[in-house]
């Protein structure tokens, strides 16, 4: 019988497989233990995709909710409301959006359920404003509708921080709001986050957090849309696991497959070294490559010919890594033949830098064809540009430089 495969490229980690972020989750766990005693922190979670944002941000949720527990601290007890922000998302659907999660989790007492249609009968009125039309636009004055909303969050959370008899006390209110480099400029998500922290503040309302987590980019779109939105907001930049932490991911992932399957599995040390280098540290490739060995493997031991059989063949971890990170940079994003010929020739150094005249001696087009290849490639953030020497260039991961000697020819 097939084993069941531990590894999980393509969700969040649960809490028992997560590694490392130590500094990261101190710092939100002070922030829960602050906002508990009615001084609120906010969190901007930053980090490439597949960095393991969504991972962080659903472990805080664990240990905010208290489903899990830190030796340091007593067991939270904090609603969570998880959102995640679409491109096409309005105003007006976010606050639906966080209107619908509160009811959902605290409304099931019918006192408390009374109490929120009150406090949240403004919802009503703009759901009659928009009615008809199509992207849930609501033609009152954000202002207004912000204004609302803290109202009643405030009145919310100071409901079930100081409960009345026979309701459950909790600690207070966290937000999750992940994605949210989609935020569309309508949305206004700088503007959101300062007017409302602003408005809760000066209503005394402290037992209120906010974490939003997106891709690096967020931190701009927050600026774009006010300036001073960003100083809501305390940033953790995610960063590539250290070794000792890709090691960890490898052995509890091994365990739990063992926990899981009567035939056991065992991964030699060279395996996981290969794993560790390979994924440069991001914890999105760890999985992917260690879910391939084990695919691959079929004798019960991990070895390293596994881990780059896995990591290499058609439909192994790179090519899937690479249809969901890569391709489209490498087919849609570049539509010139002669571009993608300047990132080869780059690959042929992986991701060391490389010096524009290498590139040029083995370059098919012409000089002036490399430099606006050069400009565009960096530009788009595809390939990067040394800041402390002129006229070298180098692609940003060893993976993608990888993918691109062995899947780049392949046609879409
Ligand atoms: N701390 C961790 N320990 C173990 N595995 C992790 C960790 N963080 C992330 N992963 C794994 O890496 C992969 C990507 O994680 P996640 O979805 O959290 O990243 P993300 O930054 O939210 O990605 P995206 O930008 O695509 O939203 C998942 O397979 C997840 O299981
Ligand atoms: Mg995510």
């Amino acid at each position: 019988m097939k084993k069941i495969n531990p590894f999980q490229p393509n969700s969040p980690v649960a809490p028992g497989m997560f590694a490392g972020r130590q500094n990261e989750i101190d710092a939100l766990k002070q922030g829960l233990q602050q906002t508990k005693h009615g001084n609120p922190m906010n969190f901007l979670v930053t980090g490439e995709r597949g960095i393991g944002k969504s991972s962080l941000v659903n472990y805080i949720k664990f240990l905010a909710d208290g489903s899990i527990k830190s030796p340091d601290f007593e067991q939270f007890n904090f609603v969570t409301i998880n959102i995640a922000v679409s491109e096409k998302m309005s105003l007006v659907t976010l606050i639906k959006l966080i209107e619908r999660n509160i009811k959902r989790q605290v409304g099931k007492v019918e006192k408390v359920r009374n109490f929120l249609d009150d406090t949240w009968g403004f919802i009503q009125r703009i759901r009659v404003m928009d009615s008809g039309i199509d992207k849930a636009q609501s033609s009152e004055d954000p202002d207004l509708i912000l204004d609302e909303l803290a109202y009643s969050l405030s009145a919310t959370s100071k409901r079930l921080t100081s409960p009345e008899k026979g309701e459950e006390r909790k600690d207070g209110i966290v937000f999750f709001i992940d994605e949210a480099d989609n935020a569309s400029s309508e949305l206004r998500i700088g503007y959101f986050f300062k007017l409302l922290t602003e408005l809760l503040q000066q209503d005394s309302c402290g037992n209120i957090m906010f974490v939003a987590a997106g891709l690096p980019e967020t931190t701009e779109k927050l600026y774009n849309s006010h300036e001073s939105s960003i100083r809501v907001f305390s940033e953790l930049k995610i960063r590539e696991l250290e070794v000792p932490e890709r090691y960890y991911v490898i052995d509890r992932g091994i365990e739990e497959g063992n926990e899981k399957n009567t035939d056991q599995t065992k991964i030699t040390k060279d395996a996981k070294g290969y794993i560790s280098t390979l994924s440069e540290g991001y914890p999105h490739f760890i999985q992917q490559f260690s879910f391939s060995a084990f695919e691959f493997n079929d004798d019960g031991e991990i070895s390293a010919e596994d881990v780059l059989e896995g990591a290499f063949r058609p439909c192994g971890a790179l090519d899937a890594i690479g249809s969901r990170y890569y391709a489209s940079r490498y087919h849609e994003q570049i539509k010139s033949d002669e571009y993608r010929e300047v990132l080869s020739i780059m690959a042929e150094n992986l991701n060391a830098w490389t010096t524009r005249k290498e590139i040029n001696e083995n370059f098919s087009g012409t000089e002036h064809t490399l430099n606006n290849a050069l400009q565009t490639l960096t530009n788009r953030k595809i390939i990067l540009r040394n800041p402390s020497k002129r006229g070298e260039y180098r692609l940003q991961q060893k993976g993608f430089a990888l993918w691109i000697k062995l899947f780049g020819e392949r046609k879409k």
